[in-house]
């Protein structure tokens, strides 16, 4: 394909327009195919470090490591044209100094050719975000609910229902836009929190579970598809994906145990011994 034909990907620019207008369409993906029907649709697809819990069942997200992130970093890559695309960076990769921060987001962007990172990011965090902006690294922020502190917080708990958290938390989005972040995930706070967040930082916000007063909305994928039997209050199911799987492998084992499949035209047929061809199987003689 010419560089003239080529799609252009989004950039921190047009992310940055939904402060003035359109909504910001964003969506989870983990890999190639998702990520090409994903996005025809989306402003932004974000690499979640949800993918520990929705693809390799882990209890929470603390247990995602670099390499996982890398690897789905990259199939979202080869399967996407046009769209965003931020990497979450995973729990223990940054917090600790912004020198620590900027080497494994370095990687991470070098090795998946992702657009920006995503830290999630307490109000410490500021000085974090301005080292890898000024260092040539995006940064997508995510306030409110953080799920890789459910340790410290007792598990997955909406943010900002007192007077102190809710201040907690509006100074953790305006440390992210002071530190230079392209956006700000904002994540299980009540409605009047994130439109006054929204009100008064200048990039941004992308909600979840945090209402349609924010700048643009963002689901894992496989929770608006109905993959699971529960879901968070906050999601719509826009499929069932759960059942048609099921529907599916029922289907399949039914006919398998009858004899049924596969048929004669799922069946491959002897021509004549001249022309049959026996495909090449790595390691054995073929003539294909
Ligand atoms: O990891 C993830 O998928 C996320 C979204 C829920 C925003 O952080």
């Amino acid at each position: 394909m010419s560089a003239q034909t080529q799609q252009r990907r989004k950039t921190v620019l047009d992310i940055a327009k939904a402060k003035q207008g359109d909504p910001l369409v964003c969506l989870t993906a983990y890999d190639a195919p998702r990520a090409a029907l994903l996005d025809p649709f989306c402003d932004l697809i974000l690499v979640g470090d949800s993918v520990g819990m929705v693809v390799h069942g882990l209890p929470s997200t603390v247990g995602v490591t670099m390499e996982m992130m890398i690897l789905h970093g990259q199939a979202v890559m080869r399967g996407s044209k046009q769209a965003f695309i931020v990497v979450d960076m995973p729990f223990g990769s940054y917090e600790a100094s912004p020198v620590h921060a900027y080497e494994n987001a370095a990687r991470i962007m070098k090795e998946t050719g992702c657009q920006a990172v995503k830290i999630e990011s307490g109000e410490y965090a500021g000085e974090i975000i301005a080292f890898l902006v000024e260092r040539g690294i995006p940064v997508l922020a995510h306030v409110g609910l953080r799920p890789q502190a459910i340790h410290v917080d007792g598990g997955f708990k909406a943010k900002g229902r007192t007077k102190e958290e809710r201040e907690k938390v509006l100074r953790e989005a305006k440390a992210a836009s002071d530190g230079g972040a392209l956006a700000v995930v904002v994540e299980g706070v009540a409605e009047d929190l994130a439109r006054e967040i929204t009100e008064t930082i200048s990039i941004p916000t992308i909600g979840i579970g945090a209402s349609a007063a924010c700048d643009g909305q963002i689901l894992v994928t496989e929770d608006m598809l109905g993959l699971f039997d529960w879901t968070p209050k906050f999601v719509r199911r826009y499929g069932n994906v759960r059942g048609e799987i099921t529907a599916a492998v029922e289907g399949y084992a039914a006919e398998v145990k009858a004899r049924s499949f596969p048929g004669a035209d799922e069946t491959y047929a002897l021509k004549s011994e001249k022309s049959l061809k026996i495909p090449r199987v790595a390691g054995q003689p073929g003539n294909s």
